[in-house]
């Protein structure tokens, strides 16, 4: 077979990569890896999770950053985590998450928010706009971000909501420190985001780069089937808010997106059709689903949980949530987001449908999740590839997403084997209730590792340190270093 085309490893390459190491070891303070065996952290013996495959391996870190993987018997280390028996993931990114702050931290705020997410095994999460005010402007996004730092748990970035006003400058917005892109919201839901004509779509997807996040159901049918809500009977949510208005409304999506040539990302996919519509546009739609969709079907849940198993768009019944597992089974999906969207038990227990719909979530993915690779529903490998290789495939994350040498040490520890009862007095979410309360699950996160620091282990949390994420297409300028 021709080998043409790859390049040879040659002496030249070998001495230039000799000489930066000697640079980089000769430079004052310098803790070149390659050259040091003594690491800030070491996490020993743990069945590590990569693109390597699975296997028994030893992580070394370095100011933060993974420094070494592999057998690394001889290093010494200020702190050796032992992993023996435990699985070691990327850190879990949970790129869909409402933490209610400023504005509505009666339900959450980023603290209680982003503790719920490392106690569940998250190390960064990506927030929704609809808080008060909504994050439509660059000192909104400021100052969610200034809140954030080193009070969240987790890594964090900030979904930019787009109105009819603030188009002009989505371009500049979504490129600003912590911005996850921009969040459309095509159907009404919690809050006043909404942008559901044409023309504004058209104008979006004329200014902005970025991948945009959207929230597709059709507004106009939403609006004409008000009446099919039936007081006091959360199932009807489901009747209302059907499977056409979500259908409709994403492939009015996936069509704007294609002739604009712009990519877009499916927030909640919750049909099939939507997801063997999204099978056929790959090039610009990216998918995703939730634990919720992937795990409770109507109506059983309504008839267990009420109104708290209503949310936008709904959950569905079986034959729709088989779509989804086969979207998930075929590598349609790319993402799962939680959709934390937390409501106090006080605003669910009023009589539907003045109810407030969404359901926390960001605690329990890791948990729900690990319990279907143990049924058998998807490997551990794919879980990783939808919690870490896929938000940065698809949003650009700039040095996370991998177990790999150079990029943030942030490791999700999992214990397979560990079976645990979800229950409402393990939320740290400020609303303090999960859909999830009762269920036995077989798989459970044990240690969530941010930058090196532990930020939770075995249910114990350590110091708030979360710093905005960054992204390929926005990094930051700096200053030459010599
Ligand atoms: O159920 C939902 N709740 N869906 C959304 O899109 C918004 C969310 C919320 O913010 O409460």
């Amino acid at each position: 077979m021709a080998m043409a085309h790859i390049k040879p490893f040659c002496y030249q390459d070998i001495r230039y990569a000799l000489k930066l190491l000697k640079r980089a070891h000769a430079r004052k303070g310098s803790r070149a890896a390659p050259l040091s065996r003594t690491f800030d952290l070491l996490v020993k013996g743990g069945s590590v999770v990569n693109q390597d495959g699975a296997g028994i391996s030893d992580i070394g870190v370095i100011d933060g950053r993974i420094a070494a993987i592999g057998t690394l018997a001889g290093a010494s280390a200020a702190r050796v985590l032992d992993a023996a028996g435990l699985h070691v993931l990327p850190g879990v990114i949970d790129t869909q998450v409402h933490f209610r702050e400023p504005g509505l931290t009666h339900k959450e705020n980023l603290e209680t928010g982003s503790r719920s997410a490392v106690l569940g095994g998250v190390t960064a999460v990506f927030e929704m706009p609809n808080t008060k005010p909504a994050t439509t402007s660059a000192a909104a996004l400021a100052d969610k971000v200034a809140r954030g730092r080193a009070r969240m748990h987790c890594d964090f970035a900030f979904f930019v909501g787009a109105t009819h006003d603030n188009v002009d400058e989505l371009p500049e917005l979504e490129l600003l420190p912590g911005a996850a892109g921009v969040k459309v919201f095509m159907g009404s839901s919690t809050g006043d985001l909404l942008v559901d004509d044409e023309k504004t779509l058209a104008r979006i997807f004329s200014r902005i780069r970025r991948r945009a996040a959207f929230h597709a159901e059709d507004e106009a049918r939403l609006k004409e089937r008000m009446s099919l809500q039936r007081d006091g009977d959360p199932s009807s949510h489901s009747e209302w808010r059907d499977a056409r208005a979500a259908f409709a409304t994403t492939e009015r999506l996936v069509r704007l997106a294609s002739q604009a040539g712009k990519r877009v990302h499916v927030l909640h996919v919750s049909t099939k059709e939507e997801m063997e519509l999204l099978a056929l546009h790959r090039d610009v739609a990216s998918v995703e689903v939730t634990p919720q969709h992937l795990t409770l079907t109507v109506p059983e849940a309504y008839a267990a949980l009420g109104t708290k198993a209503q949310m936008n768009p709904p959950l569905r019944d079986r034959h729709h949530q088989e779509g989804l597992w086969w979207g998930l089974s075929q590598g349609v999906v790319d993402v799962l987001g939680s959709d934390h969207a937390p409501h106090t038990l006080e605003e669910k227990s009023k009589s539907y449908p003045a109810t407030p719909s969404g359901m926390p979530g960001v605690q329990t993915l890791v948990p729900v999740m690990l319990d279907h690779v143990n049924a058998g529903r998807l490997s551990l490998s794919r879980f990783v590839d939808l919690t870490s290789a896929g938000p940065q495939r698809i949003f650009g994350i700039a040095g996370k997403g991998r177990i790999a040498v150079g990029y943030d040490a942030d490791l999700t520890i999992v214990d397979l084997k560990a079976e645990r009862v979800i229950d409402n007095a393990w939320i740290g979410s400020k609303s303090g209730w999960t859909p999830f309360a009762g269920r036995k699950v077989k798989g459970w996160p044990i240690g969530t590792i941010l930058r090196g620091q532990t930020a939770m282990w075995e249910g114990e949390l350590g110091e708030a340190q979360g710093e905005p994420v960054r992204f390929g297409e926005a990094l930051p300028s700096k200053k030459p270093t010599e």
